[in-house]
C-alpha cells in the first residue's frame, strides 16, 4: 500500500502525507485539533507551516516544501522552507505548525522557531502540535507496519520530547500553554471505514495516553 511520496531536501524529509479526509477517525481527530488551535488564535493573519494536505480553516496562507501538497488545499500556498521563510518581518499574527519539526534535523529546529518569531508581529502567537516519542508510539506504529497499514518509515530524526518542543518555543517566545493530547487509536485512525469514526468518543476518553504535544507561544510585545 502506498500513500505517500517523499524525499530528503536539504536534510528535511518532505512528502505528500495521507489524505486525512479518506480516514474518518483521523478526520474527526484533525477537526478536534482545529477547534483547539482556533481557541488560541488571535485575530488577524495566520500562516500554517508544512500543512501537508490539511490546512487549518483559519489559515490565510500556507507554506510547504513539497510542491504537490498545495493542490486541492483551496488556500493560497507558497512553496518554501520553514527554516528560511519567504515573508517579510512582522507580517503575521499567528503561525501554526503541526507534526513537522521532527522532519528536520535537530540542529535546524531552532531556525524554524526563530523564523516564526521574525515574521510575527509583537504579541503574535506560534501554535505547535508535535508527536511524542515513547513505547506506546513504537508499539502501535510497529503493529501498523506489521499489518501493512503504514509505508516505509521516514521518521529518520525521531520525535521530540515534550520538554524539547517546549524548550524550543521558550527560546523565542513566552509559553502561553502546554499540554498533551492523547492517543489517536493508531490502527483505527488509519482505517478507511466510516465505522472507525464511531471510535471518536473512545479517542476522547484516552487523552491520558500521550501522543501529541500541544504548545502555544507568544512573541513578546517589545524587544525591550
Ligand atoms: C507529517 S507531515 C504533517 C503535515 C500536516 N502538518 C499534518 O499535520 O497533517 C510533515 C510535513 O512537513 C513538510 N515539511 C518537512 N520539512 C519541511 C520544511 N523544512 N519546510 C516546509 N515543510 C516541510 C512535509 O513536506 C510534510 O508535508
Amino acid at each position: 500500500m502506498s500513500h505517500a511520496d517523499w524525499a530528503v531536501q536539504d536534510g528535511a524529509v518532505v512528502e505528500q502525507p495521507r489524505d486525512v479526509q479518506r480516514h474518518p477517525l483521523l478526520a474527526a481527530i484533525y477537526d478536534s485539533h482545529d477547534e483547539l488551535i482556533a481557541d488560541y488564535l488571535p485575530e488577524g493573519e495566520t500562516l500554517e507551516l508544512a500543512f501537508g494536505r490539511h490546512i487549518h480553516p483559519r489559515a490565510d496562507v500556507g507554506t510547504e516544501a513539497w510542491r504537490s501538497n498545495a493542490v486541492g488545499v483551496e488556500r493560497p500556498a507558497v512553496l518554501g522552507d520553514a527554516r528560511s521563510l519567504p515573508f517579510d518581518d512582522g507580517v503575521f499574527d499567528a503561525v501554526i505548525g503541526r507534526r513537522f519539526l521532527h522532519h528536520v534535523p535537530e540542529a535546524d529546529r531552532a531556525d524554524i522557531l526563530q523564523e516564526a518569531n521574525r515574521i510575527l508581529r509583537p504579541g503574535g502567537r506560534v501554535v505547535l502540535v508535535e508527536g511524542t516519542p515513547g513505547l506506546y508510539r513504537r508499539l502501535t506504529k510497529g503493529a501498523a507496519f506489521h499489518l501493512g497499514l503504514l509505508d516505509d518509515d521516514n521518521d529518520r530524526y525521531g520525535h521530540l520530547s515534550e520538554a524539547a518542543v517546549t524548550d524550543l518555543v521558550r527560546d523565542s517566545f513566552a509559553v502561553v500553554t502546554k499540554r498533551t493530547l492523547g492517543s489517536p487509536l493508531m490502527l483505527a485512525s488509519i482505517a478507511r471505514s466510516p465505522l472507525a469514526a464511531s471510535l471518536f468518543p473512545l479517542y476522547e476518553r484516552t487523552q491520558c495516553v500521550k501522543w501529541w504535544t500541544f504548545v502555544v507561544g507568544r512573541k513578546p510585545a517589545s524587544d525591550g
